[in-house]
């Protein structure tokens, strides 16, 4: 009989979003006179339009497809010059970081990426994850042999934990030991902490010192508003030799339906064989992206490279300035609640401490029970978010308000 991969075995539960749906779906079917009432605040997932260019040039790439003369097939499977051209410009080169458009690699989302980076390293890796963490990154080592079993508290034997919590402002330091690989996310997913500078410094210091590769997760830079933190790790001196980094146009260009995302791997980025051999790390990954992914569709590039025309950039300006308007708007309700709050500044994220050291799937309970809103329970990122809760700031202004106005009511 066929065989499993047994690691799956040890996941746990379902996908932390998927079981938060089960769960409100469940809520609503025993309820079905509050299921129109729920606000969902869970997943991050995009409610605005896309932006008016990204919708023209995807129009416009259609009728291409509809005429021999302009028809693409398959097409570059790192992606099309003209895209990984403007993402080289507009997001590193304008604001002064070095990436060349041949160290771009377009995919169908930084999800994917995050997972699929596994594929070229050993298993024999010590890595490293915040904690709490986007569960992907955890997961996915899971699904590949590279950690032991689960722990009671949901956590792995075997990954090194980064602990982020309120005394460290939900950055964590490099360890006291060894790593070789150390996922990185700023503006992070969850608590919406940003890095700073000498924060960044003293990260690359220690994979240069460790021969460690930072997996740095950029998804979310478009919402950094404060002047001085650094929008990409390529903007520390150094990066290049040991840090990928993984880009989306879900968050930016409200593009989670539509799905495009990019990692960069510099020239400079190797790392070792079996043998003991420096192996440029480029080179595997365009092996593998080349052998299972034809590149991300002609129309949804066209799609994307559109948002970096001024006009673009205007309009995914004011997007991001809308979905940070409402995060403003929930934390100060969590505040006026008389709650401690993070986030919400360089983030889509509200990272929140639960009231009266309640348990954060109890609080996600009260919340739907009682408020009609889904929250996400900082426990599902990490043993370290227990005792927290997400609130994703993707949604209209109207609910934005509404949910603001129902956490005021049910906490004071
Ligand atoms: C989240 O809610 O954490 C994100 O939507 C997950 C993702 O981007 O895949």
């Amino acid at each position: 009989m066929a065989r499993i991969n047994d690691h799956f075995l040890k996941l746990q539960a379902g996908y932390l979003f998927p079981e938060i749906g089960r769960r409100v779906a469940a809520y609503a079917s025993e309820h079905p006179d509050q299921a129109g009432d729920i606000i969902r605040c869970g997943i991050g997932d995009v409610t605005e339009p896309l932006p008016q260019v990204a919708i023209e040039a995807m129009h416009k790439a259609v009728d291409d497809q509809a005429a021999r003369e302009t028809f693409h097939g398959y097409g570059p499977e790192q992606g099309y010059d003209w895209l990984r051209e403007q993402i080289a410009k507009v997001s590193y080169a304008e604001r002064g970081v070095q990436v060349e458009a041949d160290e771009i690699y377009v995919s169908d989302g930084a999800k994917c990426d995050t997972g699929n980076i596994l594929d070229i390293f050993g298993h024999d890796n010590v890595v490293a994850v915040p904690d709490p963490v986007y569960p992907v990154y955890v997961d996915t080592n899971v699904m590949n042999g590279n950690t032991g079993e689960a722990r009671a508290d949901g956590s792995y034997e075997g990954l090194l934990y980064l602990a982020c919590t309120p005394e460290n402002g939900f950055v964590p330091e490099p360890p006291g030991q060894h790593a070789d690989l150390v996922y990185l996310c700023f503006p992070n997913n969850p608590t919406g902490a940003v890095a700073s500078r000498e924060q960044l410094e003293r990260w690359v210091a220690y994979a240069k010192e460790n021969e460690a590769i930072l997996l740095y997760d950029g998804a979310y830079e478009a919402f950094i508003t404060e002047p001085g933190i650094p929008s990409s790790i390529f903007a520390i001196p150094g990066a290049r030799e040991c840090a990928i980094e993984f880009r989306s146009f879900s968050k930016q260009g409200g593009f989670t339906g539509t799905r495009c995302g990019y990692i960069v791997i510099p020239k400079e980025l190797h790392a070792k064989d079996a043998k003991g051999n420096d192996i440029p790390v480029s080179r595997l990954w365009s092996r593998r992206h080349t052998t299972k992914f034809n590149g991300a569709s002609y129309i949804v590039q066209r799609g994307a490279a559109a948002l970096f025309s001024p006009e673009g950039q205007a309009q995914t300006r004011a997007l991001i300035e809308h979905y940070l308007g409402n995060a403003a708007i929930l934390s100060e309700a969590c505040r006026k609640a008389g709650l401690k709050v993070w986030g919400g500044k360089n983030a889509p994220y509200v990272w929140v401490q639960t009231p009266g050291g309640m348990g954060s799937w109890e609080f996600f309970d009260k919340m739907l029970h009682e408020a009609h809103v889904v929250i996400t329970p900082g426990a599902g990122f990490g043993a370290h978010g227990e005792g927290f809760f997400r609130i994703s700031a993707f949604n209209s202004r109207e609910n934005a308000l509404e949910v603001a106005h129902r956490i005021e009511k049910l906490l004071s």
